[in-house]
């Protein structure tokens, strides 16, 4: 047997004495996707966390992931097992700015994306994810909206929702921001038949010229029941894995380069098993900003 093998093993037989659940983001390595009860986009994950009936939610992703499963579930244990697992994109805007914004636009509803941290959660009227930022943002009961922390998601938002005035937050993903018109019109000579998704995170010109802008998980939808065979894919490369998986009649191709948010590479199974063993590293919030950050994430669903 395979070093992995054994080890992959072993955690499924510590994760049942634990009674425990493993989540896994749709970007994590394949051998954590694998192993994982359930792999998902960052919402997905949290509102199955809520369901799970284990003691232990082991969540394989970056903080602002794990956080919003302790929000929603604060009853449960939730572990990020790399505790240096973090998303470059939720630390662009501080508590400080964004008190700042909501002084000099009091009439702004602040929309926030997911991707942000608990204490900006907590200072936010209603969060978005990439598949229904559209939809909070025509729907909340405000003209002006502050939008944070994306960019390029505030841009395609603001784009959708030409009625209302979108505020946005000049903070962006580096591993989105990688993907070029150059390479998106190099790989469409290469595959002409090929359909082109990419995320939201991505510069305004290569979503403007994309087939569509999709979340992780809106990209596995539309995969499935898309009648083409072949996808250019605009996003960070860990998702081939469940698209190829899923769809084994399809052909998948990286935008350009294949690009890795190394925050998410950090899981590997040896820190899965080392999170499990050792209860590392517990994500543990103020109750205060866990109320506040949990009315929130409850108004996203309201506003859809
Ligand atoms: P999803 O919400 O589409 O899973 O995206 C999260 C993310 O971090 C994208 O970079
Ligand atoms: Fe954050 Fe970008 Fe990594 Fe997503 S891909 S977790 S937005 S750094």
């Amino acid at each position: 047997m395979s070093d992995n093998k054994a080890l992959a093993q072993k955690i499924l037989q510590l994760k049942k004495k634990k009674n425990a659940a493993i989540v896994a983001h749709n970007y994590q390595i394949p051998e954590i996707q694998d192993l994982a009860d359930f792999v998902g986009d960052s919402l997905e994950l949290s509102k199955t966390s809520m369901t799970l009936e284990a003691d232990l939610i082991v969540f394989c992703g970056v903080r602002f992931m794990a956080e919003t499963a302790k929000i929603l579930s604060p009853d449960k244990k939730v572990l990020l097992p790399v505790r240096e697992a973090g998303c470059p994109l939720a630390d662009t805007i501080t508590t400080a700015e964004l008190l700042s914004l909501k002084k000099q636009y009091p009439d702004a509803w602040v929309v926030s994306y997911v991707n942000t941290p608990a204490s900006i959660k907590a200072l936010t009227d209603v969060c978005c994810t990439s598949s229904n930022a559209i939809a909070v943002v025509k729907n909340v009961p405000s003209k002006e909206i502050i939008f944070v922390p994306d960019k390029n998601l505030g841009w395609w938002v603001q784009k959708n929702v030409p009625e209302k005035r979108v505020i946005i937050w000049q903070g962006s993903c580096f591993v989105h921001e990688q993907f070029n018109v150059k390479e998106l019109a190099e790989a469409k000579k290469k595959h002409p038949d090929a359909e082109v998704l990419v995320h939201p995170e991505c510069k305004r010109e290569v979503i403007e010229a994309a087939d569509q802008a999709l979340s992780t998980a809106g990209m596995l939808k539309y995969v499935k029941q898309a009648l083409g065979k072949e996808f250019i894919i605009g996003t960070e490369e860990g998702i081939l894995h469940k698209l190829k998986k899923e769809n084994p009649g399809k052909e998948f191709y990286s935008l350009g380069m294949a690009k890795t948010c190394i925050n998410m590479k950090k899981t590997t199974l040896n820190a899965l098993y080392d999170s499990l063993r050792l209860d590392q590293f517990e994500i543990t919030l103020e109750r205060d900003i866990i109320e506040k950050a949990k009315v929130s994430l409850e108004r996203m669903v309201q506003y859809l």
